[in-house]
């Protein structure tokens, strides 16, 4: 029996595109009230895998349950609680973005009060969801009523593929704040795959990233940018005694990066001790940071093919 707390659960998932493997032999569990990232580079897998995940194409292999319901054996159960944005939704082109989620709403019983409230809460500009008809909207528009409609009567899954496609600075804001508020006010669980990983970093508490259609590596997004060996910066003078003192301290790798500043490799349970020998030593330390990685440092060490760690590292 699926562990009732995992909303979304996938197994084995494989999709075979004739000869070419889109996805390959794919776990994942997303828990309820997690706002879950999903990475990878173009072509890693990750639309074919929302598409399974969804009932709109057969798996190869594998099963997705969604609350407990088989997608494939279950498919109502298992998707009446889900709002998507996979594809370009259908919308008529001729009504206004009001009017194309009014049929929606109906169609799923729900009244014009959810309608509202899934406009109010993408920012769609009320004069532009009122009067202007949908086939006249803008890319960043359609986008924005795409993900109104995904949201439309508070679902308790939502899967977003690459929602901020498209979006304005001030769009982007504003369907990060919504998905945050979801999560938080009703507990929504949210997986949402995204190019934009600084995006991820701060909106997603977990992540997955895929390559080549396999799970490259899952989890917590602080716990893995929580590396056990850090580079920490530290400012000291004097400097080149302080070296010295790190050094003949077992720290091996101390390098002067610029006037007054040394680069250490160290595990991040000594880095107390670092600080500690330097100061008891007699050294005036006026700076001591681990360089944590970004997300996309550590999704590009991933996914490289070569493996070899970026020159052009963001870390900060
Ligand atoms: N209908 C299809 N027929 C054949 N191959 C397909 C089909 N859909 C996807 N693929 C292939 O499966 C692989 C994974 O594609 P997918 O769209 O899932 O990647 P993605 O991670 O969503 O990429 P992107 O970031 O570019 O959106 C690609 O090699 C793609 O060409
Ligand atoms: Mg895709």
């Amino acid at each position: 029996m699926a562990n009732a707390d995992v909303v979304l659960e996938i197994r084995g998932l494989t999709k075979r595109y004739g000869r070419a493997t889109a996805v390959s032999g794919l776990d994942l569990a997303v828990r309820a009230g997690d706002v879950y990232g999903f990475l990878g580079p173009n072509g890693a897998g990750k639309t074919t895998t929302i598409r399974c995940a969804l009932g709109l194409v057969r798996p190869s292999e594998g099963s997705v349950r969604i609350l407990g319901h088989d997608v494939a054996t279950q498919f109502r159960d298992a998707i009446a609680h889900v709002g998507a944005l996979v594809e370009r939704p259908a919308f008529y082109p001729y009504l206004t973005g009001r009017a194309n989620l009014r049929l929606f709403a109906r169609l799923a019983h729900l009244g014009d009060d959810a309608v509202d409230a899934a406009l109010d809460g993408v920012r769609l500009a009320a004069a532009a969801a009122e009067d202007r008809r949908y086939g006249t909207y803008s890319q960043g528009m359609r986008q924005q009523l795409g993900i109104a409609l995904a949201l439309l009567g508070t679902p308790r899954l939502v899967v977003l593929d690459e929602p901020m496609n498209g979006l304005d600075p001030e769009a982007v804001r504003a369907v990060r704040t919504l998905v945050r508020r979801l999560a938080a006010e009703h507990g929504t669980t949210f997986l949402v795959s995204s190019h934009l990983l600084h995006e991820v970093e701060t909106t997603c508490n977990r992540v997955a990233i895929l390559n080549a259609g396999k799970l490259v590596i899952d989890g917590n997004v602080d716990e893995l940018l929580q590396p056990a060996i850090v580079d920490v910066r530290v400012r000291v003078t004097p400097l080149d005694a302080a070296i010295e003192c790190l050094r003949a301290g077992g720290f091996d790798g101390a390098t002067r990066v610029e006037d007054g500043v040394v680069h250490v490799r160290a595990r991040a349970e000594d880095l107390a001790s670092l600080n500690e020998r330097l100061v008891r030593s007699g050294f005036r330390v006026s700076e001591l940071a681990p360089l944590r990685p970004t997300l996309e440092d550590f999704f590009l060490e991933r996914t490289r093919a070569d493996g070899k760690p970026d020159a052009s590292s963001s870390r900060r």
